[in-house]
């Protein structure tokens, strides 16, 4: 069944099914969304920025978008992992500066838009960054918002606001920090220069770097990858590796070990230690 995008009745009359790829390929309608466009390609959600002409800034209509989008990815059951990516040309140059120079203090907390990008963290399926270009400033700290990233070999990656009288505001001090320590991140930040995608893995900032060509075909095969699994693990995995980020060890073990109890009495479990046993592949329900 095809999912309503819009929020909108009537699904149904505007939604295009295409047989492409395996066959299991479904495109929602295009214009559901101005400044993105989703997909879902069997258990992959995928969500494309699309404001080429601003070399994909983040603004206010596109950040409701891309949390509008994500909740409904979040909802559909049939989705296991989730790919947010740009273009060849650019994942994102950042927050949209034509938008903020016209606010104050008011008119942007008004906006809440750095409060959108925490609302990454609400979603419990893992987020795939695909990166291309460039990934400059809430660009790169949304990617960092997400789970894994791979990269484009060509993409630049770096916190610029420094050069506009700002700094960045949407994670970019804390989780860029927590990525590659306190000196690298003082020297992007104040600087505002890129790095290269072979330095951001050097550095751990990224998870994989692969050919310009390949970055999208990569994150899409890393997230089918991940789909396969058994989704209450995925999940209850991801939650335990992010509690690592705002807990000491002693609690973060702790939530761990809880998290582990929980997933021995889930029928996955049982499935995926009997495959093994049985000598073959596991088949997962979500239980
Ligand atoms: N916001 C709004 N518009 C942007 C933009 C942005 N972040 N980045 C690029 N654009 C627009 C340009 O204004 C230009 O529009 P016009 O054709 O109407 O003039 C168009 O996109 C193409 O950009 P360029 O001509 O600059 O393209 P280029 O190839 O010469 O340079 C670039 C590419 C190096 C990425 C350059 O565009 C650039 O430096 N962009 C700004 C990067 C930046 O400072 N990002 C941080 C934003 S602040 C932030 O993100 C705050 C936060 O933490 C939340």
């Amino acid at each position: 069944m095809a999912t309503n995008f819009s929020g909108n009745a009537h699904p149904w009359a505007r939604t295009i099914f295409q047989a492409k790829l395996e066959g299991y390929r479904l495109a929602m309608p295009e214009h559901e969304y101005v400044n993105i466009k989703v997909e879902i390609e069997g258990d992959v959600g995928l969500l494309f920025f699309n404001r080429p002409t601003a070399l994909n800034a983040l603004s206010s209509s596109l950040m409701r978008e891309l949390v509008d989008a994500l909740t409904r990815f979040e909802e559909n059951e049939k989705i296991r992992c989730i790919i947010i990516t740009g273009s060849d040309k650019v994942f994102s140059a950042g927050a949209d500066i034509k938008e903020m120079s016209t606010w104050n203090s008011v008119e942007a907390l008004k906006q809440g838009n750095l409060e959108r990008f925490d609302s990454l963290r609400k979603i419990t399926k893992p987020i795939i960054a695909a990166l291309s270009g460039y990934a400059l400033g809430g660009g790169l700290e949304l990617a960092m918002a997400c789970d894994i990233i791979v990269a484009a070999e060509g993409t630049k990656l770096g916190q610029p606001e420094i050069n506009i009288g700002v700094f960045p505001g949407a994670g970019g001090t804390q989780r860029l920090t927590r990525a590659v320590g306190k000196f690298k991140s003082m020297d992007m930040i104040l600087t505002g220069n890129t790095i290269t995608a072979d330095e951001a893995l050097n550095r751990g900032l990224v998870s994989r770097v692969v050919a310009n060509e390949l970055y999208l075909s990569e994150a899409k095969k890393l997230a089918h990858e991940i789909a396969m699994k058994a989704p209450l693990a995925v999940k209850l995995a991801k939650q335990s590796i992010l509690k690592s980020f705002d807990s000491p060890l002693s609690e973060g073990l702790e939530f761990e070990h809880r998290n582990f109890y929980l997933i021995m009495s889930s029928e996955d479990k049982q499935e995926g230690m009997r495959a093994f046993m049985e000598k073959r592949k596991p088949v997962y329900s979500g239980r």
